[in-house]
């Protein structure tokens, strides 16, 4: 704690001379900086603006320079089961290969290329090759739908797709390419000249000459010597789409420098990494978590790390506690909802309870994405951990590019349920509508009150929204706006995170706006009108609950049924299966203020099966309330 103290006063007391000196140490410059924090442009923030680097540089081939080529990069386990093990030394390889492919199919510094794929080693490939080139990529979840993947290749304007032929996960092989293909041709992606595809299965697929590239195929006749393409500190390492308030989802822009530099950073503090130890952080790399605790951290470290392919549950919900043994890992990092549902399925079935494997390489548990319940750190602390292990509750976002409030192992007491305090550098605080501070205690808004180096820089497009949704006036327009709400404790100070204020649902550590499930579902023939709310659920932290009034009669009985499979089956394909509602519910009509305002208040209220006892005096069909309380 002290030491942990010592490195917050420097920060209050030299807030550059602190972050200059952690880049600097952190981090190889090819061009050290001379500046460190640029405020000119607020809140367009600038970072060691001068200096120049290249992240695969920092990831890769200083490791081997340094003679760790044959270390352990990724040991890789397929959703069968089968492991292989990945070096530095073949990462190199690979990485220059398949960069050299892509400047060949024309790509360059500042391009962006689209990554959409599923776990694998060649996600992590092809991200690392177009930072070594210097474009910009936008991964995008392997789960979202042709339609999603569109909107992002449109409004990033890609020149390059990266996917792959199938992917398999839980036992099943699920289409990637053909997804891609759809979302081609749903037009305004012309600029997409090269699709280059992984062969994952060898899955019959649809093949355009001259547009599509097996990776296998490209990179067989490259040279494994490519150059790492120095840029400047701010240039865009990545962008990625991630839900607001409105339909249209976010570019998070990430710049290099910064961004890398808390991501190696953050892994160093949160987790105690040690050179000896074996990470496995089970995000997705279609996440913010996959990027900064997959594909940049752990390697910027020059560190072992388990990559993982499938599902918790398959073969059976055993699977991580047997890869942990079996692997040795030592750091473990993953979702609330993941142990939400091994407790549930260790309930049922006790031989995948954590008991029945060897877990003693266990060193530190980390959780992130939503907040976790007291119950679910308990058992993850007493039956993963051992009891030995401390639980790194870790709160951040997709915005701020690395850990932000999280315990530090060893020397932050532990409070289940409290992501404790801000790493130092971090100015994190809670504030009222007009900015001003509130009491320890009291509720209020969760703000960052400096920028720090890895921060977004933008939304990729729309330094508007931007500047509205991240430092609104109201609150004086220099304090960063999570959009959560947050209390601190009385006595420790503590942060405990209380949920989104924004329409903003979290299910699963998903992160969905209401406003875009509400557009799909109005988007589908037969609705009229549609209202989204979230509720609270045992397992996925929220769930959907979607309230529908229709172009045609009240549907009842088996109509309703079917139509809301219809219903859900629909917002699968226009957004992706994460997005399809729990709960779906007719009405002829939805609660609204004289005014016409969605009374969401109530909705929330009937989502939850509450009582209501909110005045329903201006409503003009009370008899709604009872329609509507039923779900589909
Ligand atoms: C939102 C950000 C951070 C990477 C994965 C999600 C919620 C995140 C915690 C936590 C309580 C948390 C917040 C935040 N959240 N971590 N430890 N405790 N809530 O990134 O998709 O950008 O979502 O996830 O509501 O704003 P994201």
């Amino acid at each position: 704690m002290h030491a942990y103290q010592d490195l917050v006063a420097q920060a209050v007391r030299d807030y550059e001379g602190f972050w200059a000196n952690l880049a600097a140490t952190t981090l190889d410059w090819s061009k050290p900086f001379t500046k460190v924090l640029d405020e000119t442009e607020a809140p367009f923030y600038k970072w060691f603006e001068d200096g120049e680097l290249n992240a695969s540089y920092n990831c890769i081939d200083r490791h081997v320079e340094a003679g760790n080529g044959s270390r352990r990069a990724i040991v890789f386990e397929a959703d069968d089961g089968k492991v292989s093990y990945v070096t530095y030394a073949d990462l190199l390889n690979g990485v220059s290969r398949f960069a050299n492919a892509l400047k060949r199919r024309g790509v360059g510094k500042g391009d962006r290329v689209v990554i959409y794929m599923s776990m694998s080693v060649q996600g992590v490939v092809a991200m690392q090759a177009c930072a070594r080139i210097g474009a910009t990529h936008s991964v995008v979840f392997g789960g979202f739908s042709s339609k999603a993947l569109n909107e992002r290749l449109v409004d990033v304007g890609a020149t390059a797709l990266v996917t792959a032929d199938e992917q398999v996960r839980g036992g099943k092989t699920l289409p990637l390419k053909s997804i891609a293909d759809e979302a081609l041709a749903l037009g305004g992606c012309e600029a997409v000249k090269s699709v280059i595809v992984y062969q994952r299965t060898g899955g019959e697929v649809a093949w355009k000459e001259g547009r599509d590239f097996w990776m296998h195929e490209l990179t067989q006749t490259e040279s494994d010597q490519c150059p790492p393409e120095p840029v400047g500190a701010e240039h865009p390492l990545f962008i990625l789409y991630t839900s607001g308030s409105t339909g249209k989802p976010k570019g998070v822009q990430h710049s290099t420098g910064g961004y890398l530099l808390w991501a190696a950073q953050t892994l160093k503090w949160t987790f105690d990494w040690k050179q000896n130890d074996v990470f496995w952080c089970t995000a997705d790399i279609g996440w913010i978590t996959g990027h900064s605790y997959i594909t940049y951290g752990p390697l910027a470290l020059g560190g072992t790390q388990v990559v993982f392919e499938g599902v918790p549950t398959f073969p059976n919900a055993g699977r991580f506690w047997d890869m942990i043994a079996r692997h040795r890992v030592s750091l473990f990092y993953t979702a609330p909802t993941a142990i939400r549902s091994l407790i549930k399925a260790s309930e049922v079935d006790s031989k995948s309870h954590p008991k029945q494997f060897d877990l003693t390489s266990l060193r530190i548990l980390g959780t992130v994405g939503e907040p976790i319940n007291p119950e679910a750190w308990v058992w993850y602390h007493e039956n993963v951990g051992g009891g030995r292990c401390p639980v790194v509750d870790t709160w951040w976002q997709t915005e701020t590019g690395g850990h932000m409030i999280t315990p530090l192992p060893g020397a932050t007491p532990l409070v289940p349920g409290s992501c404790t305090l801000p790493l130092p550098g971090i100015m994190a605080a809670v504030v009222d509508e007009t900015g001003q501070d509130v009491p320890n205690g009291q509720g209020g808004i969760l703000v960052i009150k400096r920028p720090w180096p890895s921060m977004l820089r933008n939304i990729w497009g729309d330094p508007d929204r931007y500047r509205s949704s991240y430092f609104p006036e109201e609150l004086g327009g220099k304090l960063y706006l999570a959009g959560d709400g947050a209390v601190r404790d009385n006595g420790t100070g503590y942060f405990t995170i209380m949920g989104r204020i924004d329409d903003v649902l979290n299910v699963s550590g998903h992160r969905l706006g209401t406003m875009e499930i509400e557009s799909a579902l109005v988007a589908h023939p037969l609705v009229a009108e549609a209202a989204v709310v979230g509720r609270p659920d045992d397992t996925t932290g929220e769930a959907v609950c979607a309230f529908v009034t229709l172009k045609r009669e009240l549907p009842v009985g088996e109509d309703a049924t079917q139509l809301a499979s219809e219903l859900r089956t629909w917002v699968g394909k226009q957004i992706g299966p994460i997005a399809k509602p729990k709960d779906i519910r007719f009405g002829d009509n939805l609660p609204k203020t004289r005014s016409g305002k969605i009374m969401r208040r109530l909705l929330r209220s009937l989502a939850k099966g509450e009582e209501i006892t909110q005045d329903v005096s201006t409503l003009e069909n009370p008899t709604i309330l009872e329609q509507l309380g039923e779900s589909r």
